[in-house]
């Protein structure tokens, strides 16, 4: 399927798309090295800017941290099954793991990184080095380089989810496998505690 839907966007209503509080999958890479987490502990904290929290255990962490950007995904509803293996496997754990995720990354210009297919929403951002959040709170604060979205539900600076189907719908995750859609929920019970 051609990719003509993807849609550049304005650096500087990038906030707009993080304002909606949506789970998302961070990715790094270093020297083709790649990997994905999911993160529900990410958004905006400026206009321009956004921050994950990553906790010191992850494989993604020090590919970020030597690397110097971060890759913000934001999947949609169709791809809820990945996310949870996205946040359950460990790279460090399992070499191919992205491979056991059942996702397919695709490049897009501009970007330094491959992506994964299917999400609605994608931001780069370069670390703004803060060391004491990092090793205190887990933070990593980012300069937002680009961003493109899936036009379906994000053009014109807003959101336009009702017009859409609801697959592109964005999770939110609550926690043990309970997500809400922007406006509906999805509850996968197999991953409930
Ligand atoms: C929906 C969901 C949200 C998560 N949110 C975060 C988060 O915000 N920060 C974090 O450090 N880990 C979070 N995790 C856990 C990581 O995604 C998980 O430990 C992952 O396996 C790390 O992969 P890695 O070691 O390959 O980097 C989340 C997991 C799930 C399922």
């Amino acid at each position: 399927m051609a990719l003509d839907y993807l849609q550049e966007q304005d650096i500087a209503k990038s906030y707009r798309l993080l304002n909606i509080g949506a789970t998302t999958l961070i990715g790094a890479s270093l020297n083709g090295d790649i990997d994905y987490m999911a993160a529900a502990w990410a958004g905006v904290c400026d206009y321009d800017k956004g921050y994950a929290v990553i906790d010191k255990t992850h494989y993604t962490r020090p590919l970020i941290e030597k690397s110097g950007k971060f890759v913000l995904c934001y999947p949609s509803a169709a791809l809820a099954e990945q996310v949870m293996k996205l946040g359950s496997i460990s790279k460090n754990d399992d070499a191919d793991k992205l491979d056991h995720c059942n996702i397919e990354l695709i490049e897009i210009p501009g970007f330094s990184m491959p992506v994964i297919k299917g999400c609605v929403a994608y931001l780069e951002y370069e670390v703004i080095p803060e060391p004491h959040f990092s090793s205190t709170y887990d933070i990593f604060l980012g300069k937002c380089l680009k961003v493109v979205t899936d036009s379906r539900v994000y053009s014109n600076n807003h959101w336009h989810f009702d017009q859409a189907d609801d697959s592109l719908r964005t999770l939110h995750y609550v926690a043990g496998g309970h997500f809400f859609t922007i406006g509906k929920e999805l509850f996968l019970k197999e991953y409930g505690d």
